[in-house]
């Protein structure tokens, strides 16, 4: 199985999202073979928009494409007065994933693994799978995850996407267990995924820039195929 993340980020608003999987799902359902494995669950494709899209998002295209959506963060907190929080709770039936201490907000949030720890606890509680990134063991937090993204920063949104060896070795170093699931994240776009693909110790990607255009992204995806 191969995962693609699509993390929008703060970016597109109703209409360009309807735009994007106006066009996503075209192409994905001209190609039977990427259905074929997306049912069958070879590949995975999880989305992730800006909190206010998702239930739209999620009314008017569940039906017509096998993927899954995630957010892009949750609350540490399990509701109460929060102002502005959006709780596990909130996000309970519309999304099967959640991104937790993506770099972004460690930097400009101020997220700390303390927080983060509770991040996990609150999704893992009604079973939304967190997606926990890391820049290096550093932001490892005090609680077990299945999915861990590596991260980091100097590739993220830069074009200069991380060498596959040193990929490796800081998976080596994280002493990432066989069980979990492991992604890539930073730069990845219809060339540097290919490198990444020769191996089966990166088991996905999240994807940022080249998420969103929705050509883009399917061409991604397609690639992975054969
Ligand atoms: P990028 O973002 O694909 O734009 O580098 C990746 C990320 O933020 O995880």
């Amino acid at each position: 199985m191969k995962y693609f993340v699509a993390n929008w980020k703060a970016r597109k608003n109703l209409e360009e999202a309807y735009d994007w999987f106006e066009a996503f799902s075209a192409r994905v359902n001209s190609n039977h073979n990427l259905i074929t494995l997306l049912r069958d669950g070879k590949i995975k494709i999880i989305v992730c928009p800006p909190y206010p899209l998702i239930f739209p998002l999620k009314k008017k295209f569940e039906e017509k494409l096998p993927i899954s959506f995630g957010a892009q963060d949750l609350s540490q907190f399990e509701g109460g007065s929060y102002t502005g929080e959006v709780p596990a709770k909130s996000l309970e039936g519309l999304v099967s994933y959640v991104i937790v201490g993506h770099s972004e907000r460690r930097r400009y949030l101020n997220e700390t693994n303390e927080m983060i720890t509770h991040k996990i606890e609150q999704a893992q509680k009604i079973n939304i799978e967190p997606i926990l990134c890391v820049r290096s063991h550093e932001d490892l937090p005090a609680k077990n995850v299945n999915i861990i993204s590596y991260e980091p920063v100097q590739a993220i949104g830069t074009g200069k996407n991380e060498d596959l060896k040193d990929i490796l070795e800081m998976k080596e170093s994280l002493h990432v267990p066989q069980s979990t699931i492991f992604f890539y994240g930073g730069s990845v776009n219809k060339t540097t995924v290919l490198n990444y693909l020769k191996t089966d110790e990166i088991n996905g990607f999240l994807i940022g820039t080249a998420s969103n255009d929705p050509l883009d992204f399917y061409n991604i995806v397609s690639i992975s195929q054969s």
